[in-house]
């Protein structure tokens, strides 16, 4: 038969099965409310259809290719084909997407097209930093862009969902995953929540280059116990309302029309099977009209905690708790139907995840237009385009923060230098990407050595000095770390004594950090701290720029190593990013979204922590809250930057001296540069409510700008509180703001500033 034969045959078949079935096409008519449409569309579906709207499946196969005939594709294959599957994750390239799309759109029963999901989580082909480091940038213009550029390739690649932004707060550089989130703090982290969603669905869901938000991983996955990934986690409802949950809340503020759940378990309930994160704050105080997806398989795990006896166990506690859909469980298509027909569970419940999940397909415009994401033209224009390569360069010299500038080392003169460029990083093309980019091509970062060579005005000598790892690399694999093998060390040590300067890149490689990467050390992986030591003994005259997707504790190099740039896993323009930074022609304004331990030991570390009863070391015996061999205080705190000119702060007022409750608190200050070049800094708001019904943290950040100063300009920056800021959630989840003295401090770091006191009457 040939392509128009098959072609007619397929309509008419389907005409036959619609005509059978008495199916409308009422809910394709735009002038109806989007309530309706979705009812409409209910209504003539089975119940094994509605079941299948909330089934997920991996596209394993190539849909271009020949079609499966045997095994588990065969059946997701099948089941597309009967209109058992909702969604579809991992599948990628318009061409494919529009292939699979054909097959429920045009061979299914009732053509309702599916919801393409995917980790677009710091960019499609070109990359972003990793967000953790994005979040150093505390620039949310820049990081609406980069949501944005990775939504216009997404979009062109066949995609229409992404699952991002992780809005995971955690406190612990143990957990791999701190990579994908925006660090330590709600304040913070809900201010990038808001700016990732915007960059992701844009402000109009039904154009065809913007994507759905899910924010995740819903909820308190950040505090898995000791930093280990998928254990549990245990904390009460103060914690949770006011330092996890503030993030989620953002997000679905700006828009974010889904939400995934999590693995681990919050006060001994699995969050894929928790009533009272899903249904009762979420879908109840919070009003959230979207759908839930669990995490990969996290139904099936239900089972495996402990939390369910069976499949049909673990599907009835999931779809009651709130779990719209399954990720690749396979377990409510398994068992739904059976459910709803033996009365264990309430058609009711199908009805409303169904209609969740329509709903968003509605706004997406796929029932005008299932193909609209699957145009091979614009994907080939959009991927990799120059433009889209300029902004996350843009993005990525912004993450940059620069630790440590003794004698300033840094930035390098651009001619007549010679300089030795040391470590396995410094010439990787594959690390900067991270461990979260599924669709970028591999090796295909700019590496540092890249960036360098560049600048032509200085001799650059490249060693290796020693690998970090040893073996395969992957997403999947453990990484084998070299801790042996020394053999490039004397090489690289004779590049270094007759240098002028070293640049040595140490670090993790990009599989170090993410999921199923937790660490007991936070040290430089492998034998590199003894090569930092090495060289440091021929030049000392050493800039350190470390890579990784988390803080590192790295007290000896703080102590000798006279200039430290954190550089992260900056994405695709990494080493230009990280050159530019190096040699002046971007001076680094980034600040740590995370604080940055002395030791493993002080894990988890954060700033806005509780004071205690015993904060001082007051009659010089052991009795106060501390450690007998560290220090309390982290190496690098939360907010703290340093830039190749200096700022200072002057003039802090505040409108008043007291305020009504409800009056909006007005606060200024100067700020000035004082150095030698134009820079950028981020100004810093903390506040303090010293004296309060439940213990309030010694300082909150709430409120920041980054504010752009040319040498010698003085600027006045002013922030607003209001309820919203001065206010805090009690154990009963209950916003309070409560009367009293308050403390402020603005600067330019977390641990130092100008200070002052107002009253709340
Ligand atoms: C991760 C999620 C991710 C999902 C799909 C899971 O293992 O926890 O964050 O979105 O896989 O790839």
């Amino acid at each position: 038969m040939n392509q128009k034969i098959k072609n007619s045959v397929k309509v008419i078949a389907l005409m036959i099965v619609t005509l059978s079935y008495g199916q409308s096409k009422a809910h394709l008519d735009k002038s109806k409310s989007l309530d309706e449409r979705v009812s409409i569309l209910l209504e003539q579906m089975t119940l094994e259809e509605k079941v299948g709207q909330m089934n997920q499946y991996n596209g394993s196969w190539d849909f271009t290719g020949p079609l499966p005939e045997s095994g588990s594709e065969e059946v997701k294959y099948k089941h597309l084909k009967n209109g058992w599957v909702g969604s579809m994750l991992n599948l990628r390239g318009a061409k494919a997407v529009r292939a699979t799309q054909q097959i429920a759109v045009e061979e299914s029963r009732l053509g309702i097209p599916l919801i393409f999901g995917f980790d677009v989580v710091h960019g499609y082909k070109t990359l972003s930093p990793i967000p953790l480091a994005e979040a150093a940038s505390w620039d949310l213009e820049a990081i609406e862009k980069s949501a944005k550029i990775a939504a216009d390739e997404a979009s062109a690649a066949g995609l229409n969902w992404t699952f991002a932004p992780n809005v995971d707060i955690s406190h612990d550089a143990r957990w791999g995953r701190v990579m994908e989130g925006a660090g330590e703090d709600p304040y913070l982290g809900s201010k990038i929540a808001t700016a990732r969603v915007n960059g992701f669905q844009g402000k109009n869901l039904d154009a065809n280059n913007t994507i759905v938000a899910c924010a995740k991983h819903f909820a308190a996955y950040g505090f898995t116990e000791a930093g280990k990934e998928y254990n549990r986690v245990d904390m009460g409802m103060s914690k949770l309302y006011n330092i996890v949950l503030p993030p989620f809340k953002a997000s679905l503020d700006a828009g974010a029309r889904t939400f995934m759940n999590s693995f681990s378990t919050l006060n001994g309930i699995p969050a894929t099977g928790d009533r009272f994160l899903q249904r009762d704050i979420l879908k109840g105080d919070w009003g959230f009209k979207g759908f839930v997806v669990s995490d990969w398989g996290s139904i099936g795990e239900l089972v495996t905690h402990g939390f369910a006896a069976d499949d049909a166990d673990a599907s009835a506690k999931a779809v009651k708790a709130g779990s719209d859909m399954d990720m690749e469980s396979h377990f409510y298509v398994k068992e739904l139907v059976k459910l709803v027909k033996n009365g264990t569970v309430d058609e009711a419940l199908v009805d409303d995840a169904v209609s969740r999940i329509l709903s968003v397909k509605f706004e997406l415009g796929l029932f005008d237009d299932p193909y609209k994401y699957c145009d091979e033209v614009r994907e080939k224009q959009v991927t990799g385009s120059a433009s889209n390569n300029e902004a996350v360069l843009d993005v990525a010299e912004k993450s940059i923060v620069l630790l440590k500038n003794e004698n300033n080392v840094l930035p390098l003169k651009k001619s007549g230098l010679k300089i030795a460029l040391i470590g396995a990083l410094a010439a990787d093309k594959n690390s900067p990407l991270g461990s979260w980019r599924i669709a970028a091509d591999d090796n295909t970062a700019v590496s540092v050595l890249e960036g360098m060579q560049n600048y032509k005005g200085n001799t650059l000598v490249y060693e290796k000095g020693t690998e970090v790892s040893t073996g395969k690399q992957s997403f999947i694999h453990e990484v084998e770390v070299n801790t042996d093998d020394f053999s490039g060390f004397d090489a690289s040590k004779n590049v270094a004594k007759s240098a002028d300067v070293v640049v040595i890149v140490l670090g993790e490689i990009g599989f170090q950090s993410g999921e199923a990467r937790s660490r007991t050390e936070i040290d430089l992986p492998g034998n590199q701290q003894q090569l930092l030591e090495e060289i440091y003994k021929v030049n000392n005259n050493v800039v350190l720029v470390l890579n990784n997707g988390r803080p590192l504790a790295l007290p000896w190099a703080s102590e000798h190593i006279p200039a430290i740039v954190e550089a992260w896993q900056l994405g695709t323009q990494s080493g230009n990013a990280v050159a530019r930074v190096l040699y002046g022609d971007y001076n680094p304004s980034g600040k740590l979204p995370m604080s940055f331990p002395r030791n493993v030991g002080q894990c988890p570390i954060y700033y806005n922590h509780f004071n205690t009863g015993r904060p001082i070391n007051k009659d010089g015996n052991v009795f106060w809250s501390h450690y007998i061999d560290s220090e309390n205080t982290p190496l690098y705190p939360f907010g703290y930057g340093l830039s190749y000119t200096s700022f200072e702060y002057s003039n802090l007022k505040l409108s008043q001296e007291q305020y009504k409750l409800g009056e909006t608190v007005k606060v200024s200050v100067e700020i000035t540069n004082t150095g030698d070049y134009d820079g950028k800094e981020v100004v810093q708001l903390y506040i303090n409510d010293p004296v309060a019904s439940i213990v309030r943290p010694i300082k909150e950040l709430k409120g920041f700008e980054l504010v752009p100063l040319k040498k010698g300009e003085t600027k006045t920056v002013e922030f607003s509180l209001t309820n919203k800021e001065l206010g805090f959630f009690n154990n009963n989840g209950e916003y309070l703001v409560e009367k009293g003295t308050f403390n402020i401090m603005v600067g330019g770091r977390s641990d130092k500033g100008l200070k002052s006191q107002f009253e709340l009457k």
